[in-house]
């Protein structure tokens, strides 16, 4: 069975909307395997987040993603990847499919409240950094 790597961003944890986060990829079929509360060191959110180093809004991606507490899991489903990255939406809420993630929570395209793997080396590289092998 296919794993992906989810997070919960700063944005979602600081507006106590976890619980409704989880219930949405519960109902979609997800099984959590690993979760945990934690928060991202600078170094941490630049290895995470290494493909995007040199863009214009990788700076404020690192500050965003080390504001506060975030959630982490490693969801497990049949074609985890696509399937969860359907159920959270493009990146920029504007343009996300009605009842996705993204498109009831998200504040906007840069605080957009949840990560998905995008890939099956990313996720298995992800879980890594993460939760260690
Ligand atoms: P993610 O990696 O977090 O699942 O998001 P994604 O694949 O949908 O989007 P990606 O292009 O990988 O961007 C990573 C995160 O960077 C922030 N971002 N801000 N123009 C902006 O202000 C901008 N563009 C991207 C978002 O938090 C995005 O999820
Ligand atoms: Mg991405």
């Amino acid at each position: 069975m296919e794993k992906t790597l989810a997070l919960i961003k700063p944005d979602a944890v600081q507006r106590n909307i976890i619980g409704m986060i989880i219930a949405m990829i519960e109902n979609d079929g997800f099984v959590i395997k690993k979760m945990k509360l934690m928060k991202m060191s600078e170094e941490l959110a630049k290895k995470f987040y290494a493909v995007h180093d040199g863009k214009e809004f990788f700076n404020k991606l690192i500050t965003y993603m080390t504001s506060g507490d975030i959630v982490a899991l490693v969801l497990e489903k049949e074609n985890a990847i696509l399937s969860y990255r359907k159920l959270i939406g493009s990146t920029d809420p504007k343009t996300a499919d009605d009842n996705t993630i993204r498109k009831l929570y998200a504040i906007d395209k840069s605080f957009n409240s949840v990560h998905g793997s995008d890939s099956a080396i990313n996720a298995k590289n992800e879980i890594s950094i993460i939760f260690g092998n």
